[in-house]
């Protein structure tokens, strides 16, 4: 029997992994702030596994009611299991269905969730645009994305035939997947006539989660879907819109082209007033580990949509890499916005050009004793 939150259950022949705890409490986090708001909270997990979200959604966030669903039709006595030992009959219904065909059905019925959560294998694409069939308005999505390789410029014909959009490669791929997938959301919310919004976002190392809340108003913004151009000359980014394409330079004037990626999500990463909802609960609970993440997305969520990797700057200032809070506590005696972020421990966030942040890590290492007097 495993254990996680309030939950117990077998996992059998599911597919389960425990490092995936943490994109599941957060999940549950934004669950409970929604459920305080709204007072009412009705879930679709559309590809289940082993049962444990819904469970921790319904024990921990006190849904009201929770549809399991589960393409494969031999976890069910597992499943079955997991969900009634907890659950009354009435709090749960569990299905074995492609999840297209839930949400055709829920569509058909009317029958719409304040929360569809999507942990599919490689991308979620293939059931995205039917799933805002079946999610009420102002509800949330969850969606999970593990194909790195091609939003990493690695594959990037994978990237566009998945995302619609061009993948390259730079020091901040690991980001620039998730604004694919976020941005890809926001652009087929959009052709509903929605607005599909981050309430947060999460990398944990080879897989890419966004929650986004589902509305139905006119803020669409051309400069929020856009590209993302890098110099490798001089290591700086830039935010390009969709008018400026064909003109970008960078301010060093290189002659050579710059990589240009996208389109992709170009707004915030996470929703300060979803975050700080989070927070509270986190802090309610004594999860401590999550309050310390979430205290990092909320200070990176409005910084521009790229990281500088130290070690980038390292190799570019040919110096040793610098210490991580000492260059941001340097960046921002210096009037720049600088902070730590949540997709690497060995990268900085800011709004400071990469030649600034050379020249002061440059600084910080004239400052440093020796490394003989250093102890
Ligand atoms: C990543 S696992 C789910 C893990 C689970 N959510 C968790 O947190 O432990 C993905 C599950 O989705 C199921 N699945 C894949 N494609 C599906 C589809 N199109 N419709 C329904 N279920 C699907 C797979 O059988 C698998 O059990
Ligand atoms: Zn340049």
């Amino acid at each position: 029997m495993q254990q996680e939150g309030a939950a117990h259950f077998e996992v059998g022949k599911a597919f389960f992994r425990v490092s995936s705890q943490m994109g599941r409490d957060l999940a549950v986090l934004a669950a409970i702030a929604y459920k305080q708001t709204h007072s009412h909270l009705r879930i679709l997990d559309a590809m289940t596994g082993c049962g444990v979200r819904p469970l921790r959604y319904a024990l921990e966030a006190k849904a009201d009611y929770v549809w399991a669903n589960e393409g494969n039709e031999e976890l069910s006595a597992c499943l079955q299991a997991n969900l009634s030992q907890a659950l009354l009959p009435e709090r749960y219904r569990l299905t074995h269905q492609d999840a297209n065909a839930v949400f055709f059905d829920c569509y058909q019925r009317q029958d719409f969730y304040d929360l569809i959560d999507i942990d599919s294998f490689g991308s979620p694409m293939p059931t995205l645009s039917t799933a805002l069939w079946a999610v009420k308005l102002g509800g949330l999505m969850y969606l999970t994305s593990t194909d790195g390789r091609a939003t990493s410029g690695r594959a990037p014909d994978s990237s566009l035939k998945t995302y619609g959009a061009w993948a390259r490669s730079h020091p901040a791929v690991h980001e620039q997947g998730l604004r694919l997938l976020i941005g890809a959301v926001a652009q087929q919310a959009a052709a509903k006539g929605l607005v599909a919004q981050p309430v947060f976002s999460f990398y944990n190392g080879e897989v890419n989660r966004a929650m986004v809340r589902i509305t139905r108003d006119s803020s669409w913004l051309s400069d929020r879907f856009g590209f993302l151009a890098y110099c490798h000359s001089c290591g700086q980014f830039q935010p390009a819109s969709w008018q400026k394409l064909g003109r970008i330079v960078c301010p060093c004037a290189t002659d050579e082209p710059l990589s240009v990626s996208g389109p992709m999500w170009l707004g915030p990463l996470h929703n300060q007033a979803d975050l700080a909802a989070m927070q509270r609960h986190a802090l309610e609970r004594e999860w401590p580990i999550c309050q310390s993440l979430i205290a990092t997305m909320q200070a990176e969520a409005d910084l521009p949509p790229y990281f500088y990797p130290l070690a980038e700057i390292g190799r570019r200032g040919k110096m040793d890499i610098p210490p991580r809070s000492d260059l941001i506590d340097l960046l921002r005696q210096n009037g720049f916005v600088a902070t730590r972020t949540h997709f690497s421990s060995q990268a900085i966030k800011t709004n400071a050009p990469i030649a600034d942040c050379i020249r002061l890590a440059h600084l910080l290492a004239q400052q440093a004793p020796p490394a003989s007097l250093a102890n």
